[in-house]
């Protein structure tokens, strides 16, 4: 069908939800999608960090057609092949245990049962984690967020409130907005739920202050490592350490959005692991499925277990679909070392950018990078779309700030390209 006609019922029929760019992907291989034209582009958003392994990969393509063909769905009410061990496998990327996740990961993939169980039987000691399947961010952080205040309930310091950073996003739902602390995305949804306090991100005085004034009332502090879809902000170690220590000081439990960070995307599984600050709950999604939709509640065993059947739920969450494509994505990332691939690709990446005439600074962590333009450069949105006209998908975040998330299989040659077609967009 051509663009035109996609354009014309689009415009009668679909909310008018997102601006688009008027480009039609009819496929993709590696780093490459294919418009309906047949003109190739070189993919730096990963479908907004999603498809970590690229498109096109034979791993997760033969896994998804498999499942397909086998059975796409039948709930939460059975057992379903592939869950459990993509949750033993989080678990143990959750410990940042290479040599027990690579042991494993390949044990999964050649489906040796023997040998999964002794990978998967956890050591004395070990730190078990386990997951809620979801279906998306947004759904992964309300389940986070239900599990931190059920455990404060039911076992911990009985507070409810949830502390957020200011600039942070955590999804589209109310209680997601709730905790989204940017006026432009809650003003029009108001009233939002209660239970939601702000803080400046980095601002170790004012969360001491927060912690003063509400004590044992707060249950949690939830922050995304690195905050994504404000333009890719770091926390700095300092902040972390003091969000951990004031959070066990009164009995408030962490939870890490790694929606956009996690899955091997900063450099580590899971970015929380690059500043050696333990969450107690984590929320996934984006790459945990490579494209199929799937997002993850993952929490240490001790808190997770106070969640009883009825508590939470989800009809489609852990599809046979779904955990199908995690495990093809998971293994594929250990068994390949994607984390050291994204630190070291990032990092050149990083080092690419800076170089770029016109750009004031680069941040991010991994395969997570954004970058600041100067001011006397046009709308930010404008370099986007100068870059998608010379074969470059790219995303802005704001008027000055550039994001790129490219699959997680880039190589240098590939951000060599990149770097070269935006000196000359912004030259
Ligand atoms: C950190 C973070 N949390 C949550 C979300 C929401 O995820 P979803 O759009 O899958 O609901 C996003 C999406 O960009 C995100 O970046």
């Amino acid at each position: 069908m051509s663009l035109a006609l996609q354009k014309t019922l689009e415009s009668s029929y679909v909310m008018p939800a997102f601006g688009r760019s008027a480009v039609d992907f009819v496929s993709g291989h590696g780093m490459t999608l294919v418009g309906d034209d047949g003109r190739e582009y070189t993919d730096f958003l990963a479908g907004i960090g999603v498809c970590c392994l690229g498109h096109g990969h034979p791993a997760l393509t033969e896994a998804v057609t498999r499942q397909a063909e086998q059975l796409l769905h039948v709930s939460n009410y059975f057992y379903i092949e592939h869950r459990g061990q993509v949750a033993a496998l989080l678990s143990k990327l959750a410990n940042d245990d290479r040599d027990g996740a690579r042991i494993l990961a390949d044990a999964i993939w050649a489906g040796r049962e023997d040998e999964i169980v002794a990978a998967a039987t956890p050591a004395e000691g070990e730190q078990v984690w386990e997951t809620f399947f979801a279906n998306s961010g947004a759904e992964a952080n309300e389940g986070s967020m239900k599990l931190a205040r059920l455990y404060a309930k039911r076992v911990g310091n009985g507070g409810n409130t949830i502390v957020c950073l200011r600039g942070g996003f955590h999804g589209r739902t109310l209680e997601t907005i709730a905790a989204t602390m940017q006026d432009w995305l809650q003003d029009s949804f108001k009233p939002l739920p209660g239970g939601f306090v702000a803080c400046t991100p980095n601002d170790v005085d004012e969360l001491t202050a927060i912690f003063d004034q509400l004590g044992s009332e707060i249950c949690a502090v939830m922050y995304e490592p690195i905050q994504g879809e404000s333009g890719v902000h770091p926390l700095t170690p300092e902040f972390m350490h003091a969000v951990e220590r004031l959070a066990h000081e009164h009995g408030a439990l962490l939870i890490a959005d790694e929606v956009q960070t996690g899955i091997f995307r900063s450099g580590k599984p899971f970015a929380f692991q690059t500043y050696g600050v333990k969450p107690d709950i984590m929320s996934l999604a984006k790459g945990i499925a490579g494209g199929v939709p799937a997002g993850a509640v993952v929490a240490k065993k001790e808190i997770a277990d106070v969640f009883r059947p009825g508590d939470h739920g989800s009809t489609f969450g852990g599809s046979c679909l779904a955990v199908a494509a995690a495990k093809a994505v998971l293994c594929e990332l250990v068994r390949g070392a994607y984390d050291d691939h994204a630190a070291a690709v990032g990092a050149y990446l990083a080092l690419k950018l800076a170089d770029v005439p016109h750009v004031t600074e680069v941040r991010g962590s991994g395969l997570m990078v954004g970058c600041d333009l100067d001011h006397t450069m046009t709308d930010a949105h404008d370099v986007e779309a100068a870059m998608l006209e010379d074969g470059f998908v790219i995303n802005a975040t704001g008027a000055h700030t550039l994001r790129f998330l490219p699959p997680l299989i880039c190589e240098q040659a590939d951000v060599d390209a990149l770097a070269e077609a935006l000196a000359k967009v912004l030259a």
